[in-house]
């Protein structure tokens, strides 16, 4: 299964929906063929090819229940946030795991450090792409590569912070050149490791010199050698304090990571988060904001790598100051800044 080519793929869909149509029509429920519409809709929609019938007829399985789990959550008027069949609607909550979130979330960390932002005072609301130190949501595709973009979106904040400058900075060079200590590509890693590497690198390349592909390969010892940015430190919050990554985000953009692993996030679609969420840390993304949404729930605006269909243009709104002192999905568990 994989993303491909739009306009080849809208061609492709069309012949197989002509050629299904007259077999599958027989068998299946009225309400069945409603579904199976939909579900040519949402292929077309999202170029996805499959290699056979019974491929795409397992898939269709899928489908439906992502789309009553969909259905279930968004006819709850409790709920403030809304799901949606986005690009991962074919998928089991275990593929989709499987194929993204690889945050190697530490035991516990042994490392201590200042934190610099102690006795910062924080504005009411904050919002790091109004002040244009975040970059356009990028797309790590099947790869485990979480941890590089979240790295990424807080190293391009922090410098643009310093110097004025928004550079767009390269996950593949991390990807595939910060592999002598933890880091392993798209198998995972971690955000601090890779701040480490950017140090003793002595800077970090742009993603128009090291462009990402969203798959391992051998480190471009040239491009490595290239450097658009550095960094000369990094530190981590205080674990277990939302009132700590709060003066933090208040100052510039932070890595956090959190758990991803359940369906409402995968399937995350507007509204402010506050779905059931785990603590075990599985993805690694930017924190680039908080605020308070019109009805008064206060909310984490989180950068997320998933390309600019999910969520609202790419972006999570994530429940703020929540009663575990870990925060919703453990987002104050792990945080960490890059120090220009
Ligand atoms: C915060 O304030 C306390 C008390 O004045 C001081 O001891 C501490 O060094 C300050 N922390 C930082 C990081 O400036
Ligand atoms: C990617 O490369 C790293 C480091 O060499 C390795 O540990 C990892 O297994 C590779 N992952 C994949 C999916 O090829």
């Amino acid at each position: 299964m994989e993303f491909t080519n739009q306009s080849k793929c809208i061609c492709l869909a069309l012949v197989l929906m002509l050629g299904d149509w007259s077999s599958e029509a027989t068998s299946r429920s009225f309400n069945d063929a409603f579904a199976y519409g939909r579900y040519e809709q949402w292929i077309a929609r999202y170029g996805r090819v499959y290699n056979d019938i019974k491929e795409k007829e397992d898939r269709f399985n899928i489908f439906k229940e992502n789309e009553a789990f969909i259905d279930t959550s968004n006819n709850d008027g409790n709920k403030l946030y809304k799901l949606s069949l986005n690009q991962f609607a074919d998928l089991t909550n275990e593929e989709f795991i499987a194929s993204r979130n690889r945050f190697k979330g530490h035991e516990c960390s042994t490392k201590t450090t200042t934190f610099k932002y102690e006795n910062a005072t924080v504005p009411a609301t904050m919002d790091w792409r109004k002040k244009g130190a975040v970059t356009p949501v990028k797309d790590q595709g099947q790869c485990g590569s979480c941890w590089a973009f979240s790295a990424v979106g807080a190293m391009e904040g922090i410098t643009q912070i310093t110097t004025g400058k928004l550079i767009s900075l390269s996950e593949q060079e991390l990807v595939d050149c910060d592999v002598q200590g933890e880091d392993q590509g798209c198998s995972g890693g971690f955000m601090d490791d890779a701040f480490q590497f950017v140090i003793q690198n002595h800077g970090i390349n742009t993603e128009a010199n090291y462009p990402y592909t969203a798959g391992n390969s051998t480190c471009n010892a040239k491009e490595e050698a290239g450097h658009a940015a550095t960094i000369t430190g990094y530190e981590d919050v205080p674990a277990n304090s939302e009132s700590a990554l709060l003066k933090a985000v208040a100052n510039q953009p932070i890595s956090v990571a959190i758990d991803a692993s359940g369906s409402n996030f995968q399937f995350y679609s507007s509204g402010v988060f506050t779905g059931t969420c785990g603590t075990d840390l599985d993805h690694g993304v930017t924190a680039v904001g908080y605020g308070v949404s019109a009805d008064g729930t206060k909310y984490w605006l989180v950068k997320n790598s998933w390309g600019a269909q999910w969520g609202e243009e790419g972006y999570i709104r994530m429940q703020r100051d929540v009663a575990a002192p870990a925060g919703l999905c453990g987002i104050a568990l792990q945080a960490s800044y890059p120090i220009a």
